[in-house]
C-alpha cells in the first residue's frame, strides 16, 4: 500500500494523520499515513529512509520546513517563495518540494469564507515562517494593497527583500506590497487582518492600532483552538465583523497535499466539521 507520513518534532499533536484517513476513505483511495518524530539532528536521514524504504510522499512540520525544501531536487515556485516545503513528493527518483499553506490559507478565506481578497485592503502580521509561506498566495488575489507588519520591522523588510530576489513572484504582484513594524501600521480599517504571529500560542496578542479592525473587517488567526483565540477576541472587542481561526487552513493545505500526491481533489467540508466537534 502507498505509504505517507508527517515528520515533525515533536510530532505527536499532529492532525494529519486524522485528515488524510478521512480523505482517502472519502476518496476510496489505498494509502496509509503515519507520524514520524525524527531527533532534529535525524532529519535527513530519517526522510531517506523513508524514500529507500518506498515511501511516496511527506508533510512536513516544524522545525523542518526550511531543511525538507533545501533537500529536495525540484522546488516549487510557492515553495521557492516561501524558502520551506510543507510537502515533499518522491517521484521517478527524485524529491519535489511545494508548499500548500498558503492555497490553504487563500482557499479558506475565498470559498469556506467568502472572504474576497481581490481589491481588498489586506493587513498580515507577522514575519517568521507562518507568514512567509503565505505571501505569495495572496498577493496572487491580487489585493489593492497588502501589509505586512512584524513587531521586529527588520524582519518583515527581510521577507519583501528575499521575494524580491527569490524572482518566485511577478514584479506587478509586488506593487501594492509594503512592509512596516506593528507601530507604524496606517490608522486605518483593514478588509481583512490575517494573523501570522505565533502570540496566540502565548495568550498574547500582538499590539496593534485600535483603529485596523472596525465593521467590515474579517480577522482570521493561522492559529486555531477551542473557543476564540486571543486574537480574535481582540479583534471582535474592537468591532471586526467576521472572526475565523485557522483550522479550515489546515485542512485546506492538507487537501492540496493529497491532490499533489493522488491526483484527487478531497471533500474538505466534512472533515472541518468533525475536526471542528471534536475540538469544541
Ligand atoms: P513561525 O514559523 O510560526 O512564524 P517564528 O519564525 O518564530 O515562527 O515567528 C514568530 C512570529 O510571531 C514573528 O513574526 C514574531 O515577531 P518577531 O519577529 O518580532 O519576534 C511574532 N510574534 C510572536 N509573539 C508575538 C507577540 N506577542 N506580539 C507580536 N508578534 C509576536
Amino acid at each position: 500500500m502507498d505509504r505517507y507520513a508527517v515528520m515533525g518534532h515533536p510530532v505527536s499533536h499532529s492532525r494529519s494523520p486524522q485528515i488524510h484517513a478521512l480523505f482517502a476513505k472519502a476518496t476510496g483511495q489505498e494509502m496509509v499515513y503515519e507520524r514520524i518524530g525524527p531527533e532534529p539532528d535525524q532529519f535527513e536521514a530519517a526522510v531517506a529512509k523513508f524514500r529507500d524504504e518506498g515511501g511516496k510522499g511527506l508533510n512536513i512540520t516544524l522545525p523542518f520546513k526550511e531543511r525538507a525544501f533545501a533537500l529536495a531536487d525540484v522546488q516549487s515556485v510557492r515553495a521557492k517563495a516561501a524558502g520551506a516545503a510543507n510537502t515533499l513528493t518522491f517521484r521517478d527518483g527524485r524529491i519535489l518540494a511545494d508548499n500548500t499553506d498558503g492555497v490553504g490559507l487563500v482557499r479558506d478565506l475565498v470559498q469556506n469564507h467568502c472572504i474576497q481578497l481581490k481589491q481588498k485592503n489586506v493587513l498580515l502580521l507577522g514575519a517568521g515562517g507562518a507568514a512567509r509561506g503565505v505571501i505569495v498566495p495572496l498577493l496572487a488575489e491580487r489585493p489593492t494593497r497588502l501589509i505586512i507588519a512584524n513587531r521586529t520591522p527588520a524582519r518583515a523588510f527581510a521577507i519583501l527583500e528575499a521575494l524580491i530576489t527569490s524572482g518566485a513572484v511577478p514584479q506587478e504582484y509586488l506593487q501594492c506590497c509594503q512592509v512596516c513594524g506593528l507601530d507604524a501600521i496606517p490608522g486605518v480599517h483593514f478588509d481583512v487582518v490575517i494573523n501570522a504571529t505565533s502570540s496566540s500560542l502565548t495568550g498574547a496578542v500582538p499590539e496593534v492600532p485600535e483603529a485596523v479592525f472596525g465593521p467590515g473587517t474579517s480577522a482570521y488567526d493561522m492559529v486555531y483552538g477551542k473557543g476564540l483565540t486571543p486574537f480574535l477576541r481582540l479583534a471582535q472587542a474592537r468591532g471586526a465583523t467576521f472572526l475565523a481561526d485557522g483550522l479550515g487552513m489546515l485542512v485546506e493545505q492538507a487537501a492540496e497535499s493529497f491532490y499533489i500526491w493522488r491526483h484527487v481533489f478531497p471533500p474538505t467540508g466534512p472533515v472541518l466539521q468533525q475536526l471542528r466537534t471534536e475540538l469544541e
